[in-house]
C-alpha cells in the first residue's frame, strides 16, 4: 500500500485528490491548518488527519518521520488585487504558503523518499502566463514551476519524478472567492461573474476537483515514470 500525503487536504482540490487516492487503496495522510475540514474530507475513509501549517518548517519536517511514496503539495492561497494594492505582508504570505510551503514539503519528503517516489505540485495556469490583478499569486506559482523543473533533474536517477499540475479555474472555495471578487469589483450578478471567470477556458466551464485528481493519479502511476519536470496544463486549452 502506497503512503500518500496531500497538503491542504481539507477542501477543494486537495479533498478531491485525497479521496481519489483513498479510493484507489492508498494510505492517505491529509494536512491543513484547521482540523475540522480534514475530518470532513476523511468522513470515515480511514485517512490520517494531521493539522499542519506548510510554512512551519519544524512541523512540516515532523510529517515525514515515516517516508511517503507520493507527496502532493497542494496547499495554497491567493487574493485578487491590483499590484498597487498588494501589501508587503500579503506578498510575503502568498510566497510563504505557495512557494516556500512547496519547498519545505518537497525538501522534507526527499530526505527519506524511496525509489519510484512521486512529487506533485498543484501550480496553476498562472505558473504559465500572467494575468490582471493576480501578480503575487502568479509570481508564486511561476516559482513553484521553477522549483519543480529543477528538482526533477536532481531526483531523476533515483526513479523519482517531480511534476506540476497547472489547472485553470477549478470549482472550489478559491474559485468561489474569485467570482465574489468579480461581482464586487464589476457590479455583476453571480452568473455573469462566473461567465467572466471561465471565459479564458475554451471549454467554458469550471474544472472539477475530480479532474485534477485524475491527473494526479496519472502522475503517480507506474506508467508516468518517464514524465518528469512537466507542467501539465489542465485548462481546456486555455494554455
Ligand atoms: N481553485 C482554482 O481555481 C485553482 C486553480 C489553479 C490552482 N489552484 C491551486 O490549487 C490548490 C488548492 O486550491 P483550492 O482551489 O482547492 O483552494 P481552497 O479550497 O481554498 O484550499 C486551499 C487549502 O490549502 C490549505 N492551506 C492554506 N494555507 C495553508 C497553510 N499555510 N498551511 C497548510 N494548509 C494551508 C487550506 O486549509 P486551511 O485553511 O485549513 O489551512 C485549504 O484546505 C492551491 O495551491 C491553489 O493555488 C486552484
Amino acid at each position: 500500500m502506497r503512503r500518500v500525503l496531500v497538503t491542504g487536504g481539507g477542501s477543494g482540490i486537495g479533498r478531491g485528490i485525497a479521496r481519489a487516492f483513498a479510493e484507489a487503496g492508498d494510505a492517505v495522510t491529509i494536512t491543513g491548518r484547521r482540523p475540522e475540514p480534514l475530518q470532513e474530507t476523511d468522513a470515515g475513509r480511514g485517512m490520517t488527519c494531521t493539522p499542519t501549517d506548510v510554512t512551519d518548517e519544524a512541523a512540516v519536517d515532523a510529517l515525514f518521520a515515516e517516508p511517503f511514496d507520493v507527496v502532493v503539495a497542494n496547499a495554497g492561497m491567493g487574493r485578487a488585487a491590483p499590484l498597487t494594492e498588494v501589501t508587503l505582508e500579503e506578498w510575503n504570505q502568498t510566497m510563504n504558503v505557495n512557494l516556500t510551503g512547496t519547498f519545505l514539503t518537497f525538501r522534507a519528503a526527499l530526505r527519506n523518499m524511496g525509489q519510484g517516489g512521486r512529487l506533485i505540485a498543484i501550480a496553476s495556469t498562472q505558473a504559465l502566463k500572467g494575468g490582471g490583478r493576480i501578480a503575487a499569486y502568479s509570481a508564486s506559482k511561476h516559482g513553484v514551476l521553477g522549483l519543480v523543473r529543477s528538482v526533477a533533474h536532481e531526483v531523476a536517477r533515483k526513479q523519482i519524478t517531480c511534476n506540476a499540475i497547472c489547472p485553470g479555474f477549478v470549482d472550489t472555495p478559491m474559485a468561489e472567492a474569485a467570482v465574489q471578487s468579480v461581482m464586487a469589483g464589476r457590479g455583476l450578478d453571480e452568473a455573469a461573474a462566473l461567465k467572466m471567470v471561465v471565459s479564458n477556458n475554451p471549454v467554458g466551464r469550471l474544472i472539477t476537483p475530480d479532474e485534477v485528481a485524475a491527473a494526479a493519479l496519472f502522475l503517480a502511476s507506474p506508467g508516468a515514470a518517464m514524465v518528469n519536470g512537466h507542467a501539465l496544463s489542465l485548462s481546456g486549452g486555455e494554455i
